[in-house]
C-alpha cells in the first residue's frame, strides 16, 4: 500500500466551523497539501440534510482533502459511506475523538472509542467494507498516566483496517489545553505499522517541529495553529520565511473574503467571515476599534473600511515593542 501522506508534510485538522472551502483554498496557497472537512455526522448525510451536504462539498477546492465523519450506528454509517463513494474525496477519516458535549452525549467520537471499543472496532471494519477510499481514524490518547489503552485500542483500529491513525496527545477531560503527550504518540507509532500522525499543540512553525521531533513521527497534523495564521504551513516548509507583510496580510484577506462570497453569496458571506477575520487580527496590533468593526462586518462598504484599517498596519505602539525586540522582524512587517 503506498504512503498516503509524503513524510516531511503537515495536515490541515478537520475544524468543526472553520475548514470551509474559502479557508481550504486560502491555506493552499501557503502550501497546505492535505486538508479535511469538518466533521459530518453520518446520520444527516445519511438522511440527506441539506446543510449537511453543503459540509461536504468539495467545491472550488482542488488538493488533497479528506471528508470526516462522526457516528455510532452502522446503518448511518453504512449509507454515508456509500454516499461519499459518489463524491469526489480522497479518504474518508472516522471521528474518534471529537470531546464536544453534543457529539459525547450520542456516545460517539472519543465516548465511543472509550466505552464502546468493540463498537467503535466495528464502524471502522463497516467502513472499510463499503468504502471505495481509504478509511482513516482520527482519536485521542485515552490515559496520560498509562500509554496502554492508547496502544492497545490504536492497534486494533489498525488490525481493523485504518490505514492511518491521528493521534490527538490530550484526554477527553482536557478538550484542548494542557500538555501533549509526546511519549504516548510516540509509543503507538512504534507498535503499529500504519503510519501514525501526531497533533496536538502546534500552534506554530516551531512547535509543530518539536512535536514532530519528539514523537518521531513523518506527518504532523495543524489545528487551531493555522486559524487566523494560514502562513504556518510556509514557516513549516520554510523556518526562516518572513512573516506576511501587511501588504500579504491585505491581500490573503481579499482573496478569502472574495471565495466566501462566491461560496456563500452576499447575504451570508460577511456574517460568516467574521470569525475568522478576528482570528486573522488577534494578536497582531491592530486596534481594538477594527476588531469592533468586524463583529457587526455586513457589507461590501464596511468591508472596505476594515481594509483600509488593515492597510494602515498595526498600531504604532506594537511595531515600536517589536522594534526594541529585534528591527528586523519590524522590517519585514512594514515591506
Ligand atoms: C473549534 C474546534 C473544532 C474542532 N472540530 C473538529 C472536527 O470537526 N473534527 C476533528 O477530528 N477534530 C476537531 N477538532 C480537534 C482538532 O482537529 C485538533 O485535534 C485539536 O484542536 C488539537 O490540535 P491543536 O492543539 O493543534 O489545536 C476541533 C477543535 C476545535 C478547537
Amino acid at each position: 500500500m503506498p504512503l498516503i501522506y509524503e513524510p516531511g508534510y503537515a495536515l490541515m485538522a478537520p475544524i468543526a466551523g472553520h475548514t470551509d472551502i474559502p479557508f481550504r483554498r486560502m491555506i493552499r496557497r501557503f502550501g497546505c497539501r492535505y486538508a479535511f472537512t469538518e466533521m459530518i455526522d453520518a446520520g444527516s448525510l445519511a438522511f440527506g440534510g441539506i446543510k449537511t451536504l453543503r459540509l461536504a462539498q468539495r467545491g472550488n477546492d482542488s488538493g488533497f482533502l479528506g471528508i470526516q465523519l462522526v457516528g455510532s450506528d452502522l446503518a448511518h454509517l453504512t449509507r454515508a459511506a456509500e454516499i461519499i463513494n459518489d463524491m469526489d474525496f480522497d479518504v474518508l477519516d472516522f471521528n474518534l475523538g471529537c470531546p464536544a458535549p453534543k457529539v459525547e452525549r450520542k456516545c460517539e467520537g472519543i465516548m465511543l472509542a472509550l466505552t464502546h471499543p468493540d463498537e467503535a472496532l466495528r464502524a471502522i471494519e463497516r467502513l472499510c467494507a463499503v468504502s471505495r477510499l481509504p478509511v482513516t481514524v482520527k482519536t485521542r490518547i485515552q490515559s496520560e498516566e498509562d500509554a496502554r489503552p492508547t496502544v492497545e485500542f490504536c492497534k486494533r483500529a489498525e488490525e481493523a483496517g485504518a490505514k492511518t491513525l491521528t493521534l490527538h496527545g490530550r484526554i477527553m477531560r482536557r478538550f484542548y489545553a494542557g500538555s501533549v503527550f509526546f511519549s504516548i504518540i510516540s509509543e503507538v507509532r512504534e507498535a503499529l505499522h500504519i503510519p501514525v500522525i501526531a497533533n496536538g499543540g502546534a500552534l506554530s512553525g516551531d512547535l509543530y517541529r518539536e512535536l514532530i521531533r519528539e514523537t518521531g513521527c513523518a506527518n504532523g497534523m495543524i489545528a487551531r495553529g493555522a486559524l487566523g495564521n494560514p502562513w504556518i504551513f510556509r514557516e513549516i516548509a520554510e523556518p526562516d520565511a518572513p512573516p506576511p507583510s501587511v501588504a500579504e496580510f491585505a491581500e490573503t484577506i481579499r482573496l478569502y473574503m472574495a471565495d466566501m462570497l462566491e461560496c456563500y453569496g452576499p447575504e451570508f458571506a460577511f456574517v460568516v467571515a467574521r470569525k475568522t477575520l478576528l482570528e486573522f487580527l488577534k494578536g497582531r496590533g491592530y486596534p481594538g476599534t477594527l476588531r469592533a468593526g468586524v463583529s457587526t462586518l455586513n457589507s461590501q462598504d464596511a468591508f472596505e473600511h476594515l481594509m483600509d484599517g488593515i492597510m494602515q498596519g498595526p498600531a504604532p505602539r506594537y511595531l515600536e515593542m517589536l522594534e526594541n525586540q529585534g528591527g528586523d522582524l519590524m522590517r519585514k512587517l512594514r515591506s
